[in-house]
């Protein structure tokens, strides 16, 4: 920061009136020195640590770590609590939760005397909650990510978080596996602090942080019981003081070009579908113009390059070793705006330049990718007029044109009670459609799109089929699932209008999805379409469902979109 730029905080501090006295004497009996008060920049540390939150369950000990690194530099560190989102415990879904735990980040920013931001994130929604929050608010801001767990090992083979889920049915339906086996895979599958270790959710997210510039080059794939892990807590602690005097908001490093540098690594790591709800709703917050056709237009021409789950085979533990997210940077080089400034204050380019591959069947060069064409693609039609997404790099090829008769569920628990009736007019060429999965009908869009296959179908052998919902997947998921079709079935869009036995028509290389039906069948049929009472009718469920956008727009909340800046005009006596 120039010498003339007041720290934000000194309107708490800097003044020996009445309320300074107030402001510093209260925090004064945690036994900080009066110098802490007269100019140190205030460094806040939003924590996501929870005991419910098993991703994030060493945040409390990471904290510690980057406040050290905040004093080395000068500064006056603050912890506090943002609400934290547990993906494996809540219910009904994360995502429904994701905005609250956004608005929780910005008015605790805000509210307080806060000269720069340290996020401590890790599972999921933990990621993308805090940086909308802190992006509304717009002050010098670095993102510190938990890290994934390490490899599970099982019986002499890896397990990846979640991945293996959704091979449980199967394999129980099979019998391939005992009651004490699945006891004990349970257990391995999450041997140490840390998130999921698959290309999932959690370090799809680590991953666009650091994409976005928002981390020290190279933090995201360090595993989180690595050492290595707590000293890039510390340098961040380092780093966020000087990034106070520097100014170098978010707004500075979230540019239009970073968002397309985030698009373009999530392609060519294999990356969650879930980026493109976080991204756009991330993109909205900070003022960056971004659209469902961006993600295709920019990153499905990208090649895959990363050999993980649930895309390929290993898991990110490896992906460190072979050299991490920065192999990939140097990879992307010519393909990524790398002159643009990151949170160190240098670019894309000077911070990867000396990476080394160091496992080239881990990460593979864009010569000789894994795949090529990775990256998401999205489709319309008519029952997707606002657009629907698929990933090709977790589908399976020979679905990706396809004619099948629709197998319709109106609900989640229309598809429990009917998938396995053994007189279900199903086979392994119909199409499921699930509705009523969107973010106002569950509400909050869980991630139930890629919905087990029948019972009987599995007993065949048949492993894959396409599926489309207005829900999302999981990122650990894999199948010819088509997801966040726009507009949701809550609130009519045609998806709402398929009826069982219509034929549905996929064509991902002409990104179409479309219902065989005439116009004048679908007119009648919106005629005759009638709204069901909105599920919750009182709190914050209710706010939600009143005011939550689309799938296509980020399934923000309306009135969050945009920021406020960090100006308080009114004290508070
Ligand atoms: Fe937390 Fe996967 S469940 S990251
Ligand atoms: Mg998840």
């Amino acid at each position: 920061m120039s010498d003339k730029k007041k720290l934000r905080s000194s309107e708490w501090f800097g003044n020996n009136d009445k309320m300074g006295f107030v402001h510093r004497s209260w925090l004064r009996n945690q036994g900080y020195p009066d110098d802490y008060f007269r100019g140190k920049p205030v460094i806040g540390i939003c924590n996501t640590w929870s005991e419910l939150t098993p991703c994030n369950g060493h945040l409390r000990d990471f904290a510690e770590v980057v406040k050290r690194g905040v004093v080395e530099s000068g500064g006056f560190p603050l912890e506090f609590p943002v609400m934290s989102l547990g993906e494996t415990i809540m219910k009904p879904s994360t995502m429904l939760f994701r905005n609250l735990a956004s608005m929780d980040t910005e008015e605790s920013i805000r509210a307080n005397p806060l000269d720069g931001i340290v996020l401590l994130t890790g599972c999921d929604k933990t990621t993308p909650s805090t940086i909308m929050g802190a992006c509304s608010v717009d002050l010098p801001t670095i993102v510190v990510p938990g890290g994934p767990m390490l490899n599970g090992r099982f019986r002499g083979g890896k397990i990846g978080s979640g991945s293996f889920n959704w091979m449980i049915k199967e394999k129980q339906k099979t019998g391939e596996y005992t009651e004490a086996d699945f006891a004990e895979a349970e257990a391995c599958a999450a041997r140490s602090i840390g998130h999921c270790n698959t290309m999932g959710t959690a370090s799809t997210m680590g991953t666009m942080s650091e994409a976005l510039g928002l981390t020290l080059p190279g933090f995201s794939s360090i595993p989180a019981a690595d050492s290595r892990k707590k000293m890039f807590a510390q340098l961040s602690g380092r780093r966020i003081v000087d990034m106070v005097r520097e100014d170098l908001t978010l707004s500075k490093i979230l540019t239009r070009k970073a968002f397309e540098n985030a698009i373009i690594t999530n392609a060519a790591v294999g990356g969650s579908t879930n980026l493109i709800i976080h991204l756009t709703a991330i993109a909205g917050r900070i003022g960056v113009d971004l659209n469902l056709e961006d993600f295709d237009k920019i990153g499905s021409n990208i090649p895959l390059l990363l050999n993980l789950m649930p895309s390929g085979k290993h898991l990110m533990e490896d992906f460190f070793y072979a050299g991490g997210l920065p192999v990939i940077m140097k990879e992307l080089n010519n393909i990524l705006h790398s002159d643009i400034i990151t949170v160190n204050g240098k670019t894309f380019n000077e911070n990867y330049a000396d990476a080394i591959c160091y496992d080239q069947d881990v990460i593979f060069t864009k010569d000789k990718p894994l795949q090529e064409n990775a990256g998401i693609a999205v489709l319309k039609g008519n029952i997707c007029e606002n657009g629907a997404v698929i990933k090709p790099s977790a589908a399976s090829p020979r679905l990706m044109k396809h004619r099948g008769k629709a197998v319709v569920f109106e609900s989640m628990e229309d598809y429990h009670e009917r998938i396995d009736l053994p007189d279900l007019d199903i086979d392994e060429n119909s199409v499921i459609v699930l509705k009523g999965v969107g973010p106002k009908g569950y509400p909050g869009m869980p991630e139930v799109g890629n919905v087990d296959l029948p019972e009987k179908l599995l007993l065949k052998g048949v492993k894959d089929m396409v599926r489309i919902s207005d829900g999302r997947m999981s990122g650990t998921a894999y199948g010819t699932v088509i997801l966040h079709v726009s507009p949701e079935s809550t609130v009519g869009g045609n998806f709402a209008l398929i009826k069982n036995g219509d034929y549905i028509e996929l064509d991902v290389e002409n990104r179409k999805l479309h219902l065989d039906i005439s116009d004048e069948e679908l007119k009648k049929r919106q005629s005759e379409w009638k709204p069901s009472e909105p599920i919750a009718t009182r709190g914050y469920a209710r706010m939600y469902i009143d005011h939550v956008e689309q799938a296509d727009k980020g399934a923000d909340l309306d009135f969050l979109v945009g920021g406020s800046g960090s100006k308080v005009e009114r004290d508070l006596h």
